[in-house]
């Protein structure tokens, strides 16, 4: 059983299952009017180092929803960010608050939160991992397409904290997944590990029309990361032809979905003709942020 979700192998299939239902559940509820305060009188501390929209606001408002309270604290503000060790930080936290989403670099500082402040800890992106993003991704590509076994999903860009995610989160769930990425920027090594275990339902191409191939879900993420700014030029060049276009889309299923976790650079690694028909799927996925969120965290704070 997890305590916190750091990232997406923290799930079994069972328990990825589960959230999804309580996030499906959730969204129904409100659709309904149905108010489910389960996390009443509880707080949670949001750590952001980097920049959000998306997490931020669903974090917060999803907190609200659930009869509970969030704290932004910025690492700008924070003693953190002057340099006070995160261990530290940790175990006063854990004496304030009832969990804590962190936003930042290392993933090992994720992992030191979650030891040394005894609550459950959500990453909420790190250069290694986006669980909660690939969480919302699962539940728009189900309500599209009606379930996991034998569809596939086709990334194609950067081997980035979203590929290393989906490929984990995607082939848990029991679909076939399909990454083209440059030699220079695979996904992590424990992740290319932890998918040969799925012999042919995963397989790594530098040809993006060969893994778009029939696919039911095409997904793509920026070029150059949060973090990576100053590798953008070169990024802008290695990652060329690495874009979900309307050729690209012409060789996948009929009824593909398009799924980005935003924001997104047109023109770069998708075109701004292909963002605009798929727009629906694309804002709904960003909706669906706020619905599994909640249930992670009702499930982990309650
Ligand atoms: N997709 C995502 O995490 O968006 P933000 O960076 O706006 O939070
Ligand atoms: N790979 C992107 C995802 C943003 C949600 C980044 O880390 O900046």
């Amino acid at each position: 059983m997890y305590t916190s979700l750091l990232k997406m192998s923290d799930l079994n299939r069972d328990e990825l299952f589960s959230l999804l239902d309580l996030a499906s559940k959730l969204k129904n509820d409100r659709r309904l009017g149905v108010p489910h305060p389960l996390l009443a009188g509880k707080t949670l501390g949001m750590i952001f180092r980097k920049s959000s929209t998306r997490t931020r606001v669903s974090f917060e408002t999803g907190m609200y929803q659930l009869g509970g309270y969030a704290l932004f604290l910025s690492s700008a503000d924070l003693q953190i960010g002057r340099g006070e060790p995160v261990e530290d930080t940790a175990r006063v936290l854990g004496r304030y608050l009832d969990g804590i989403m962190i936003r930042t670099f290392a993933q090992e500082e994720v992992e030191q939160l979650a030891l040394h402040s005894g609550l459950p800890v959500i990453n909420g992106l790190t250069d290694y991992a986006h669980p909660c993003q690939v969480l919302a991704d699962l539940m728009t590509i189900r309500e599209y397409k009606g379930g996991f076994d034998g569809r596939k999903l086709c990334y194609i860009g950067d081997g980035n904290n979203m590929c290393n995610s989906l490929i984990v989160g995607c082939l848990t769930a029991g679909m076939d997944v399909a990454i083209a990425v440059p030699e220079k920027y695979r996904p992590a090594e424990d992740v290319l590990e932890f998918a040969k275990s799925y012999d042919s339902k995963f397989i790594m191409t530098e040809d993006p029309f060969k893994a778009a191939e029939k696919a039911d879900v095409l997904y793509t993420d920026v070029w150059a990361s949060m973090g990576m700014e100053e590798e953008s030029e070169q990024r802008r060049r290695d990652f060329k032809g690495y874009q979900i276009n309307r050729e690209i889309e012409a060789v996948a299923a009929k009824d593909v979905i398009v799924q980005h976790c935003l924001p997104a650079h047109r023109e770069e690694e998708i075109t701004a003709d292909v963002f605009e028909r798929h727009a629906n799927e694309i804002f709904d996925e960003a909706e669906n942020r706020l619905h599994a969120q909640k249930a992670v965290m009702a499930t982990l704070m309650k």
